[in-house]
Parts: structure tokens; C-alpha cells; sequence
């Protein structure tokens, strides 16, 4: 990614990712849940590691989650972001363009899984919540679409940083998210 500083741990993460998936849709690869999940295997091998962000990959918003491009692959083939997260800052309820790796690096995310109900209220669609799923430092969760809704939110009390690999080019896209849901929630 132009201007981005890619640190050799993250080199490291991203040849081994290479090593897995394609780089473009040209190259004979078929992505499956199988490679998602090799690939889940990967980044939860590197979220020990203590200098794979820099300071200032680290940096939140106080306005906002704050995403930073870590690198994207040079066809565009996949993409690793870090998302930092202040206390109460969260996701709108969204699904991907793509699969999508997560691992959390420092704290406690909250992830909610939505299933979305077409038939509830016969004439607008809601939201029926699946499950909560806390995912602690060290930890990594996967998703294929499609049936990805979900959101990530920050319920601790100090900062919370993940890293993200997607099956995307965020450098032309600027985010993985598809589509945002909102929708009313079913209780
Ligand atoms: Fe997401």
C-alpha cells in the first residue's frame, strides 16, 4: 500500500498469507473455508508478537474507530489492516466483500452475529441476533460470506486493537464493508 510502512513482522505475516492465497482472481487458487481457516491459523501465530505494529499503527480517533492500512498485496489478491477501537466505539451491523480473518491483538472485542429475518413483520426485514461472541487478545474468528452480519463494538474500558486480513484490495476499495444494515433489531 503506497505509503504505508510495512514492518518485517508483518512482512513475515503476509508472505506466509501469500503463501495460502491467491494475489489476484487470475491465479489458480480456489479460496474455501479450508484456506480461510489456514489463514486463521497464520495470524494467531503472530498476535504474541509484540512489535508487529508500529506506534503510530497503533493510534486511535477519538471520534471514531480508526482503521490503518497495513499493506495490500500487489494484485490486489488480500489486504491486512489493524482496527483500533476506543472504549465504546464499534462497527455499524455490516457484512464483507470478501472473506475476512480476524485476530485480536490488545484487548477484548465483542462481536454479534445478526441472521438477517425477511418474513418478521412481513413488509421490512429485521435483525435477529444469532450469538455474542467475546474474542480476548491472542484470538482469531473467521468469516465466508454470505450470512456475515454482524458488529464489533469496544465493551472494555481501555483500548482494543485487531488485525484484519481480507480477500480484497482495501487500497482501491477503502473498506471491506459491503453493505451496512439499518435495520431494526429483533429482540
Ligand atoms: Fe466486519
Amino acid at each position: 500500500m503506497p505509503g504505508s510502512f510495512v514492518s518485517p513482522r508483518i512482512a513475515e505475516l503476509v508472505g506466509a498469507v501469500g503463501g495460502v492465497m491467491p494475489d489476484s482472481d487470475e491465479d489458480s487458487v480456489d479460496v474455501g473455508a479450508a484456506e480461510v481457516c489456514r489463514v486463521a491459523g497464520i495470524l494467531e501465530g503472530f498476535l504474541r508478537y509484540p512489535d508487529l505494529l508500529t506506534g503510530g499503527q497503533m493510534e486511535a480517533d477519538l471520534r471514531a474507530y480508526r482503521q490503518h492500512a497495513l499493506y495490500t498485496a500487489p494484485a490486489g489478491g488480500f489486504s491486512v489492516v489493524a482496527l483500533v477501537r476506543l472504549p465504546g466505539q464499534r462497527t455499524p451491523i455490516h457484512d464483507h466483500v470478501s472473506w475476512c480473518v480476524v485476530g485480536t491483538y490488545i484487548g477484548a472485542e465483542e462481536e454479534t452475529r445478526y441472521r438477517l429475518d425477511s418474513a418478521y413483520g412481513q413488509t421490512t426485514p429485521v435483525l435477529a441476533p444469532l450469538d455474542i461472541a467475546t474474542i480476548p487478545a491472542g484470538t482469531v474468528t473467521y468469516l465466508v460470506p454470505p450470512g456475515d452480519i454482524h458488529h464489533v463494538r469496544n465493551a472494555t474500558s481501555g483500548k482494543v486493537i485487531s488485525i484484519h486480513v481480507y480477500g480484497a484490495d482495501i487500497s482501491v476499495l477503502g473498506t471491506s464493508i459491503r453493505r451496512r444494515y439499518d435495520l431494526p433489531v429483533r429482540p
